[in-house]
């Protein structure tokens, strides 16, 4: 009798304990993400803790690939076993593209509670919503068209920084020829395509860009300008070391880091491993907008799409959409990322000497109307376009066409894709 009382007791605890184990697996979420590099995870630590104070645990689901092809193929499968994650990280049209497919969850009451609509750039809103429904939480805005310059290197070869074309040529000659390597950078398709956004509204100037890469329009695409703009891709080509195939983004930025080589033509993000280093903006690198595109910025902004999950899992996950979206975290995060953050109410006094001119370019470029959506990270067009046109800006970049060829190829690309 004593002892099944026990039982009965101890099973009551157990019981209890297993409730009480229950509720706390509840407040967790899962969240796919491509972060891997030594910048990106130590600006993602920061929202992983708040959440974890927050009392919500950070099951890590990582992707490695930069650019993200890699981690939206792991979600599609995700997606298709019926068992989506609590929240990814995602990139403009892809959005949107899920939205379509009435997967993801409504973020409206939350929205409406914390004032999102109204601090929220209309930019960044455009893939923030769907059909008038909250479904991402902006994290950041990063931009392509940027140059990471090793100082010491400038110092010592009396370079300034190059405004032009002409100049950024002459610039990397005597960087070459003084023995280093004068571009760090990684042959992926996507990095590829980061480089050419650049080239292209350095060549043809920020319509010509829209026209292209936005409007989609064949006879911009296969121009005259076009094929300037692959001759330069060639052009530079011939400043990259032999060992470039494959590399990764963040190898790259360890290359202009360490000193082995001078500049990198790449995101925001690379001030990241800069930063993560230990290097200092000013002292240990330069920044600057790529030569001949300054008053223009193409953007990207990184969000977390909220897939539905069960209602077991929505009060974690609104916690987490909501930590996101707190102005504090916002500038914390964008100081780490390279970024600069989503909130136009977020104080951006603390962010360092890039960071300050990013934020400053970005506001100038939105209210002249060079503001535009990367076409290398998914904000200039859906993703089978943009795959179609990673395809032949490396193919081009490998040697296996010439410019003219290239142009029309990009052309037929993109209206195959559309
Ligand atoms: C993302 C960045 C990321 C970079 C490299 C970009 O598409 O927006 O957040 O750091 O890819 O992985």
């Amino acid at each position: 009798m004593r002892i099944s009382k026990l039982l009965s007791t101890s099973a009551l605890v157990t019981g209890l304990a297993l409730f009480s184990g229950a509720a706390a697996a509840e407040e967790s979420v899962e969240v796919l993400h491509w972060w891997t590099s030594g910048g990106e995870a130590a600006a993602l630590n920061v929202l992983k803790e708040d959440l974890e104070q927050a009392g919500v645990t950070w099951q890590d689901m990582p992707v490695a690939g930069g650019g993200g092809e890699q981690a939206m193929t792991a979600l599609r499968a995700r997606v298709t076993s019926g068992n989506p994650p609590t929240a990814v990280q995602m990139l403009g049209f892809d959005i949107l593209d899920w939205a379509k497919q009435g997967v993801v969850a409504d973020l409206n009451a939350l929205a409406a509670k914390e004032g999102w609509e109204k601090v929220v750039p209309p930019a960044l809103q455009a893939f923030s919503k769907h059909d008038g429904k909250w479904l991402a939480a902006p994290v950041n805005v990063h931009s392509t068209n940027w140059v990471w310059a090793n100082k010491k290197i400038f110092d010592e070869l009396g370079l300034k920084q190059p405004t032009s074309w002409d100049e950024l040529i002459a610039a990397l000659d005597k960087i070459k020829g003084a023995g280093y390597v004068a571009v760090a950078h990684g042959g992926q398709p996507w990095q590829e395509a980061t480089i050419f956004d650049a080239v292209v509204v350095a060549t043809g100037g920020p319509e010509f860009y829209k026209k292209a890469f936005i409007d989609l329009d064949p006879a911009a695409l296969n121009s005259d300008t076009m094929v300037q703009a692959f001759d330069r891709m060639t052009t530079l080509r011939s400043y990259v070391d032999d060992n470039f195939s494959g590399r990764d983004w963040n190898l790259a930025s360890a290359m202009v880091i360490e000193g082995k080589a001078g500049v990198q033509f790449m995101g925001d993000w690379a001030k990241g491993e800069f930063l993560n280093a230990g290097q200092k903006p000013g002292e240990d690198f330069l920044c600057f907008r790529f030569p001949g595109t300054q008053g223009t910025v193409t953007f990207n902004s990184d969000q977390f799409v909220m897939f539905t999950v069960g209602d077991d899992r929505r009060a974690a996950q609104e916690k987490l959409a909501s930590a996101i979206m707190t102005p504090s975290f916002q500038v914390a995060f964008n100081k780490i990322k390279g970024s600069v953050p989503a909130r136009t109410d977020a104080d951006g006094s603390g962010l360092d000497a890039c960071g300050q001119q990013g934020m400053k370019e970005l506001a100038e470029a939105s209210t002249k109307g060079t503001l535009f959506g990367s076409m290398a990270h998914g904000h200039a067009a859906p993703a089978a376009v943009k795959l179609a046109t990673y395809d032949v800006i490396t193919a081009h970049f490998n040697g296996e066409m010439d410019s003219q060829t290239a142009a029309q190829e990009l052309a037929n690309a993109v209206e195959g894709a559309k």
